[in-house]
């Protein structure tokens, strides 16, 4: 796996690639890499002849009070799991390259980047889009792929691409749990192991709700309310959000309709906020 750390070089590659008529994918990452992120370099290797792994802690997308400063790092193992997944090249640039001196620019995506984890996070989706952008014209992919996990980055990318006339595919990948049920996160490693075993309260809130779907309660409040109960069994610090809305525009449901409700859920354990979701199908009702 080559290892490439500044855009000329990067875009020269991808030119060279493009030339040769193969197709490329890109899988950003912030690194400190883990079975979610490898599901997505297999993905991105199955649909494409050159995968670009890329590990950048975007300070962009921190707010002034979060966790951008401890962040795990570690791009040595990153390297060796990157390889290992499938993973042709590792673009991994420092700030100063990715940020020159005087930087001005950004891109936002209008409405979906304020709710949810953007009224939590406000100036977070607007660093994560510029930074997305940014790598799209480093890497010059076809195909990207990103994680279900964070569904509502997945709805803004898309938003992006669709509204930029961008050329690339988003594909996603669905979301890799622990055997218990906790969605896999760099963040994880911030609980305690009495958090930890709290935190399964989430994933089990989520089946709860899909168990009242499929069994025909269509209302949303009423689902809320066993979302809650089974949230409150894990004594979360706080709940942060339990939120029904339109997978596509996020907006607040106030039923549950076909063809799908998204379920999206924010919770804290002590200082570290985890977020989950489940795009529920939802079938006609006779
Ligand atoms: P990061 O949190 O490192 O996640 C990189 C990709 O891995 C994202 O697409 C995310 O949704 C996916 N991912 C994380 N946990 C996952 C899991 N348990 N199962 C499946 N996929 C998972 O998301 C970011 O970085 C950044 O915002 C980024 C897009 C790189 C822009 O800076």
């Amino acid at each position: 796996m080559e290892i490439v750390r500044t855009i000329r070089e990067m875009q020269t590659r991808a030119e060279g690639l493009r030339r040769a008529g193969k197709t490329i994918s890109i899988v950003p990452t912030m690194g400190s890499l883990h079975d979610g992120h490898v599901s997505l370099i297999k993905l991105a290797a199955e649909g494409s002849d050159e995968v670009v792994t890329t590990v950048f802690v975007n300070p962009t997308q921190f707010g002034p009070n979060e966790d951008y400063e401890h962040y795990p790092r570690d791009i040595k193992r990153d390297e060796e799991i990157a390889a290992q997944s499938g993973s042709d090249v590792l673009f991994c640039p420092e700030v100063g390259e990715m940020y020159r001196e005087g930087y001005r620019t950004y891109v936002v995506v209008d409405d979906l980047s304020r709710v949810l984890e953007g009224s939590v996070r406000p100036a977070h989706f607007r660093g994560v889009s510029t930074v997305v952008l940014k790598l799209f014209n480093i890497v010059k992919p076809h195909i990207a792929v990103f994680g279900q996990k964070d569904v509502q980055q997945v709805a803004i990318i898309k938003r992006m691409v669709r509204d930029l006339d961008l050329e690339v595919q988003v594909v996603v990948g669905p979301i890799v749990r622990e055997n218990d049920g906790l969605a896999i996160s760099s963040r994880n490693a911030y609980l305690t192991p009495d958090e930890r075993k709290r935190a399964t309260a989430l994933y089990r809130s989520l089946q709860q709700a899909e168990v009242a779907v499929r069994s025909g309660e269509r209302n949303v409040r009423e689902i809320g309310r066993k979302v809650r109960a089974v949230l409150a069994d894990g004594s979360p610090d706080a709940v942060d959000y339990v939120a029904f809305v339109d997978p596509e525009t996020f907006q607040e449901r106030e039923r549950v309709e076909p063809p799908a409700i998204l379920l999206a859920l924010a919770v804290r354990f002590g200082r570290t906020r985890l977020i989950d979701n489940s795009i529920i199908p939802v079938n006609e009702t006779p």
